[in-house]
């Protein structure tokens, strides 16, 4: 049988990309919808073809009181994530939060506290993790092909049209281009050296902010240093739109990948001077196929929530003025 999922806060992310992910699996269906707008949950669910014969919803209850509802993804600001993934854990639901998980290192725990009390899934949607060619050059690293990793860069930036968005507010939002961008960099850049570097044992970030004046950060700059001395850097920015590139340099070669990272699982990668062949999928696809198959398996998904709240902690310690 289908694992039944339900989706809250049907936005941009979850319109794009996890309800057509969820359509996409044999063993998965859009279950149900909680906005909150009847009609713009009705229309959500209309849209994506939920399957409930009580689709949409208003009240968080009354859609997890629902005993058919399997799994439900949360796709809402940031500041929101922990207290609706602890209220859907506590109502035996398994979670997939959006990244950044949460906004303090208490809420994540608190979830993570939450999933285990109850037994359930919890995965955090880092999609990069399932972009193939992103996918092959971390194997290729891990095997030692560019022999020892010593620094790592990540640029990734896009204008954004205002300051309108919810993250450039504090009672939505911790961060902004950190929370949009940059905790996928420092996600990508730990998945990429690890477990080989180590941890992640020094951080620091310059952040900028001189156009909308919002609290907080429009430009970030981060540099890490990993436990075999192996260094890292990511820049983000809602300022300027630039190409997204990934430097990675060994002791024995060089990766660079250009215009990667996104939503589009695309990209040119040369893996020590020779382009890279790969089958270009949905990275979102991939995230939610693993946590559908998580449940199914009594297993961990691949990014947990010590991975997840990891993040969210280096996230604080590199920009302890946000
Ligand atoms: N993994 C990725 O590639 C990726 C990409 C983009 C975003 N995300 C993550 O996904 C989450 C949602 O981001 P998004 O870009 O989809 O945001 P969005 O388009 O603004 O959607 C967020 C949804 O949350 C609901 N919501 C509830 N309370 C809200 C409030 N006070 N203010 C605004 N919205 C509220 C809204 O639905 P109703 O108005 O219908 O209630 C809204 O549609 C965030 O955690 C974000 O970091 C991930």
């Amino acid at each position: 049988m289908s694992i039944r999922i339900g989706i809250i806060g049907p936005g941009r992310i979850s319109d794009d990309q996890l309800a057509p992910g969820i359509g996409a699996l044999d063993d998965a269906v859009l279950w149900s919808v909680l906005s909150r707008d009847l009609r713009r949950a009705s229309n959500f669910a209309e849209k994506h073809g939920a399957i409930s014969p009580n689709p949409a919803h208003t009240d968080l209850s009354s859609m997890l009181a629902d005993s058919e509802l399997d799994a439900v993804i949360i796709a809402t600001p940031d500041r929101f994530h922990a207290e609706q993934a602890c209220t859907a854990a506590e109502a035996g639901k398994h979670v997939f939060v959006e990244k950044p998980m949460a906004t303090s290192v208490a809420e994540a725990q608190s979830i993570i506290d939450a999933c285990q009390t109850g037994g359930r899934v919890l995965a955090i949607a880092y999609h990069l993790r399932w972009h193939t060619g992103l996918r092959t050059v971390r194997d290729r690293i891990q095997q030692g092909e560019i022999g020892s990793v010593r620094h790592i860069r990540v640029h990734w930036t896009f204008r954004a049209a205002d300051d309108s968005d919810w993250r450039a507010f504090a009672a939505t939002g911790r961060w902004w281009s950190l929370a949009a961008n940059g905790t996928h960099c420092l996600d990508l850049i730990r998945w990429m050296l690890r477990p080989e570097a180590g941890e992640v044992v020094a951080i620091q970030a310059v952040t900028g902010g001189s156009v909308w004046e919002t609290p907080h950060d429009e430009t970030a700059i981060v540099s890490a240093r990993f436990e075999s001395g192996a260094t890292a850097e990511f820049c983000t920015s809602v300022l300027f739109d630039s190409a997204s590139r990934v430097e990675i340099y060994g002791s024995d070669g060089t990766v660079i990948c250009d215009d990667t990272l996104g939503r589009h699982g695309a990209g040119a990668i040369l893996f020590n001077g020779s382009p890279l062949e790969y089958e270009v999928v949905n990275p979102y696809e991939g995230e939610i196929r693993d946590f559908v198959e998580a449940i199914r398996d009594g297993r961990a998904p691949e990014v947990d929530g010590h991975e997840g709240m990891r993040n969210v902690a280096l996230l604080i310690e590199a920009a302890k003025n946000l």
